[in-house]
């Protein structure tokens, strides 16, 4: 089999060749099927966006148009489906509970499994694309006991998320279009980041054969923790946890550098971006406009805005090439539309979709997959004969 290369982390291993996530990490370019990041946020939609990373092209007015009716015709989740959100605790992060539901939908949708049908894969894509946003205003809806809103399939759908998020029943709901514009481009930055760890996931866990719904269901849960997506919530609580506690940020700042109790400055450092996070420049440059204009938290901006104006010209931050990632900055934001804490990690998931999504298509069209399977060192004892007794 050959010599066995370590490399614990991935740092320096390719596990795939891929056409549609372009990162240079010094230089902080970032590009879906080629189109700059920056163009992306400024001119595109988070549907538009999630068609081009699916299928490889900017889609014309008519082929948006039909990827648009076809999700919003697979909104409605399954009755039986819905009754499965009762059976969580009422205090449940919701991000297990999105994660288990997608992987329900295996149970729901079972004609749409065999990633090798061409039609079954883009049924269980547009599936996934129309319900994911319903299954997270349900998680969130479920953890502050409110009644579950069906979709209003004459809403887009970020809309369609924000009023089942945010609407009551027996009210009509008014739609802020500053809120819907700032969370499409939220979204849109966050829609791929090639092989980081939920879409490696992803990956590996579909190169055994899995079902789309298993694959991104796993991916979710890898998502989930402090270090990848769970950042954005872990960023407002040390906001929080820095008002709270009156000190100056250089104090926080010197706990961070001495590594006191493990403490590290979230939403600071990223494993390929080297300079800066392209992602992180263009949440910072919405950031105040769409505060002021949805009434947000300022003092957590100040203090987020003061730790970043100290870390960046700390020998520490400087030595390591450590710069605020794309989650530095969208909890604040987050906070202000409403959502709390929670939330974020959901918010993450729902704009990653269509990047787990094209991956794994990617990786079951592409010949040279195999299954994945790392190899190890063994450490552990050598031979050892089981004792008489
Ligand atoms: N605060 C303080 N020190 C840090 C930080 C941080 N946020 N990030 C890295 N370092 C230090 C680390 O302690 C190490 O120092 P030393 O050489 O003295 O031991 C050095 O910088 C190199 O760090 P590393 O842990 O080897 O770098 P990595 O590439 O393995 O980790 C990372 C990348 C993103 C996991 C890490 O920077 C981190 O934990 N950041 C905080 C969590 C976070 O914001 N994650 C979101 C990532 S972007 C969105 C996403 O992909 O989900």
């Amino acid at each position: 089999t050959g010599a066995v290369t370590y490399d614990p982390g991935f740092m320096n291993t390719a596990a795939t060749t891929s056409a549609i996530t372009y990162i240079d990490g010094d230089a902080g370019i970032l590009r879906y099927r080629g189109y700059p990041i920056e163009e992306l946020a400024q001119h595109s939609s988070f549907l538009e966006v999630s068609y081009l990373l699916i299928y490889g092209n900017l889609p014309s007015g008519t082929e948006l148009a039909a990827f648009d009716e076809k999700i919003r015709r697979h909104t409605l989740l399954h009755e039986d489906l819905k009754g499965f959100f009762g059976g969580f605790p009422r205090d449940a992060h919701p991000m297990p509970v999105l994660s288990s539901a997608v992987s329900a939908l295996s149970t729901f949708y079972q004609d749409s499994l065999d990633p090798f049908d061409d039609d079954q894969v883009e049924l269980s894509t547009i599936r996934l694309m129309a319900k994911l946003p319903v299954i997270a205003a349900y998680a969130h809806k479920k953890s502050i006991g409110q009644p579950m809103l069906y979709p209003d399939n004459s809403m887009n759908l970020v809309e369609n998320f924000l009023r089942m998020s945010f609407g009551l029943p027996a009210e009509p709901y008014e739609m802020d279009p500053v809120m819907a514009k700032a969370l499409d481009l939220l979204l849109i930055l966050h829609a791929d980041h090639e092989q980081n760890c939920s879409t490696s996931t992803v990956r590996l866990v579909g190169s055994s054969n899995a079902n789309m719904f298993a694959s991104i269901s796993a991916g979710i849960n890898a998502l989930f923790g402090p270090l990848h997506g769970g950042a954005n919530e872990a960023v407002l609580n040390m906001l929080r946890q820095i008002q709270a506690s009156g000190d100056p940020v250089e104090k926080f700042i010197e706990r961070v550098k001495n590594k006191e109790d493990g403490v590290k400055l979230m939403g600071f450092g990223h494993r390929v971006y080297k300079n800066y996070d392209p992602r992180a420049k263009i949440v910072k440059s919405v950031a105040d406009d769409v505060l002021s204009r949805l009434g947000g938290n300022d003092e957590l901006l100040d203090i987020a805005m003061k730790l970043e104006e100290k870390a960046l010209t700390d020998q520490y931050f400087v030595d390591r090439r450590l710069y605020p990632n794309v989650d530095f900055y969208t909890g604040v934001i987050y906070k202000a539309m409403g959502f709390p804490e929670k939330m974020f990690t959901v918010l993450f998931a729902l704009g990653r979709l269509p990047g787990w999504i094209a991956q794994w298509r990617e990786m079951t069209k592409d010949p040279v997959t195999k299954i994945g399977r790392p190899r190890q060192l063994y450490t552990g004892e050598p031979e050892r004969a089981y004792p008489s007794r």
